[in-house]
């Protein structure tokens, strides 16, 4: 399957992503975790984008549609994949087309800004394994240490609310064409998602004819 996990920023594509592709034994692609690994590892594209993310504005379209290339063609993603982050702008929807990459189903996470902003103010990352908690939905056993790992929890520097409000403006801006598109072409499932992560992933399995 060839899924796209489509949702403002906080909506839960992360959390659906992870719980999805152990479903459907499929990778999961996060284009924000590829570009924060960028910046990490201080490459040129992470040089590039640093700029952005920390502004709350989109990374370039060129810059994307190369990452998302490169990431397809890898071994891994020929029984199909999940995107998460990814198309954000009609054009990058358009690219997949171009490259080939026919889209089953882009399941659209419908959250209030209100609840994005509440969700990101309390959510917190471990950089060295990925995992993700929430100050109050989902929290470590051990305040701020990873339970997967032991590393310290932190939060992620777009995750200020300045930041935040930049990129639900940015996201406010850009939903439409791309949920158009899709919904032309009868691949857009709407999944409300502002209750627990367990109900948003039942939900999501039932758009996608599937069974917990
Ligand atoms: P990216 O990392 O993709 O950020 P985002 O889209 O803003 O999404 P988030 O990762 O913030 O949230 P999420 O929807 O995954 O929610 P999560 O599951 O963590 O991108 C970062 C930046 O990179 C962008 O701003 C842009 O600059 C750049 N970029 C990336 N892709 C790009 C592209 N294609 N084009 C251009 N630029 C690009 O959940 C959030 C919190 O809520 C967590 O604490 C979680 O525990 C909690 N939570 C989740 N579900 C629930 C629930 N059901 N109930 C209660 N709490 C919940």
């Amino acid at each position: 399957m060839k899924l796209v996990l489509f949702g403002a920023p906080g909506s839960g594509k992360g959390t659906q992503a992870e719980m999805l592709c152990a479903k459907l034994g499929i990778p999961s692609i996060s284009t924000g975790n590829i570009l924060r690994q960028a910046i990490q590892d201080g490459t040129p594209v992470g040089m590039r984008a640093e700029k952005y993310i920390s502004a709350g504005q989109l990374v370039a379209d060129d810059v994307m549609i190369d990452i998302i290339r490169d990431r397809l063609n890898q071994p891994d993603c020929a029984n199909g994949f999940i995107l998460d982050g990814f198309p954000r702008t009609l054009n990058q929807a358009q690219a997949l087309d171009t490259l080939g990459v026919e889209i089953d189903v882009v399941l659209s996470l419908e959250i209030s800004d209100d609840m994005v902003e509440k969700r990101l103010s309390g959510r917190r990352v471990c950089l060295n394994c990925g995992s993700v908690y929430n100050v109050e939905y989902f929290k470590p056993k051990t305040e701020n240490v990873c339970d997967a790992c032991g590393h310290a929890l932190v939060r992620r520097s777009d995750d200020e609310p300045e930041t935040v409000r930049a990129r639900l403006k940015v996201f406010n801006e850009t939903v439409e064409p791309v949920k158009d598109y899709y919904e032309k072409r009868g691949k857009l499932k709407l999944v409300i998602c502002d209750e627990d992560k367990m109900v948003v992933y039942v939900r999501a399995l039932e758009q996608l004819g599937l069974k917990p």
